[in-house]
């Protein structure tokens, strides 16, 4: 038998410890079972967990390195670290004024075709420092830690150009190397088409295929690409074409799909075997079909509903009970959702789309780490996992969607090293 790791670090008097162990995705009913452990504790060595239970066995077992860091959580909640499977962090100009716009009354697609939405944010951020992005996007990782985030995956697609695409991967990566948050990047570059190539889409189209994608392939500067596959942006024939490009290539695929009309988006994504298909507010019950029929994630996105004063909201019940993979994003960006809070997420999808807290806790845990292809290292407390957790100031997990709009984290460990006490 291999000697016993020395903990480095030990976490006891957890008062739920929310492990999750098990399966890797939960679906339908097992979306509730969380496996919490009361009075538990956890114990790591360098960035593994090596054991997981009661507090007192924990603490009795465990053989424990000189150096270790010990940790009273005084009968708190633990809970994995969150993942944030879809965020588009890296970009400069923000857009108080179309928010206002919206409070007045007009919509996010009028916004958008009178010059505004993503193609304003790419027309300031092709001019603006690469310093200043670097730092402002640093601040918006500063936050989604904050808020008990250890993961995110993070998109590029306010550039456009290649030169401009490579830039935000590039700070991405930059990021990942230096942030105690972890990232995964995703290219994005048919975020929309930009206004030199307004008259000119499939000019846009080939620049994507044969000369964004294989630089970013090569260089090995995403692991996902994406397409905003919607009416007025990306036709479901030009998503089709752009992904079976960067499926070749080697690259994951995700959709931004039937977020505000049913495209089909969502078919596309299971069709092609996409590693997730995004929004799906609009998705029709064909598309619920061939979403449940695959290992391809639903992550869902209510702040974006919440923040376009939509009442339409993703149809997750139906996604649960249909058998599909669930999960919940903030879709952090300066248009449809700024902001960092997957807590607040969590209200948004008790509320209105009727999870529960055990539900939306799976969606932003184990499912979450489906998303973005980590699920055999994240999203789970069990012994051989990233040891990335979070204390929280609660006595109960539920506490997550009900008491909202404050922060109520305690302490955030990435990689068996604690990163962040409030
Ligand atoms: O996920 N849908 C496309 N992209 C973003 C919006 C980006 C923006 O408005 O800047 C979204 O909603
Ligand atoms: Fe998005």
């Amino acid at each position: 038998m291999p000697p016993q790791k020395r903990a480095t670090l030990l976490i006891k008097n957890i008062g739920q410890l929310v492990t999750l162990a098990g399966p890797a995705p939960r679906l339908g009913a097992q979306m509730k079972q969380l496996e919490i452990i009361k009075n538990g504790g956890i114990a790591a060595a360098a960035d593994e967990i090596i054991a997981v239970g009661k507090s007192v066995e924990i603490e009795r077992q465990t053989e424990i390195a000189e150096s270790c860091m010990v940790i009273d959580a005084k009968e708190a909640v633990v809970t994995p670290g969150l993942i944030d499977p879809h965020t588009h962090p890296v970009f400069s100009m923000t857009r108080e004024e179309e928010f206002e716009m919206r409070t007045l009354g007009k919509t996010y697609e009028e916004i958008a075709q009178a010059g505004g939405g993503i193609r304003a944010s790419v027309r300031d951020l092709r001019t603006a420092p690469r310093e200043l992005i670097l730092k402002q996007t640093k601040a918006r990782l500063d936050r989604l830690l904050a808020h008990g985030i250890t993961t995110a995956e993070a998109k590029s697609g306010y550039g456009l150009s290649t030169d401009s695409e490579i830039m935000q991967l590039e700070i991405i990566k930059k990021l990942d190397e230096t942030h105690a948050i972890e990232l995964v990047p995703t290219f994005l570059g048919a975020h929309e088409i930009p206004d030199e190539f307004q008259n000119k889409r499939s000019e846009y189209i080939r620049l994507l295929i044969e000369e964004m994608l294989p630089v970013v392939a090569f260089r090995q500067l995403a692991e996902f690409c994406d397409v905003f596959c919607e009416e007025h942006v990306y036709t479901i024939d030009e998503s089709r074409k752009i992904q079976e490009a960067a499926k070749k290539l080697g690259l994951g695929l995700k959709f931004h799909a039937d977020e505000l009309k049913s495209t089909g988006g969502a078919k596309l994504a299971a069709s092609l075997g996409a590693v997730s298909a995004d929004h799906l507010v609009y998705i029709s019950d064909s598309g619920i079909k061939a979403l449940a029929a695959s290992r391809t994630v639903a992550t869902l996105l209510p702040g974006t509903s919440f923040s376009l004063r939509s009442k339409q909201y993703a149809p997750a019940r139906k996604l649960i009970e249909a058998g599909a993979i669930v999960a919940l994003a903030t879709d952090c960006n300066p248009g449809s959702s700024y902001t960092e809070s997957l807590p607040f997420i969590t209200t948004l999808a008790s509320l209105q789309m009727r999870l529960t807290a055990a539900e939306a806790l799976s969606a932003i845990t184990v499912n979450a780490a489906c998303a973005i292809g980590r699920q055999n290292k994240l999203g789970r407390l069990e012994p051989g996992m990233q040891a990335d957790l979070v204390i929280w100031n609660m006595q109960d997990y539920r506490e997550m969607p009900y008491h909202y709009a404050v922060n109520l984290v305690n302490q955030v460990i990435k990689k068996g090293k604690q990163v962040l006490v409030n």
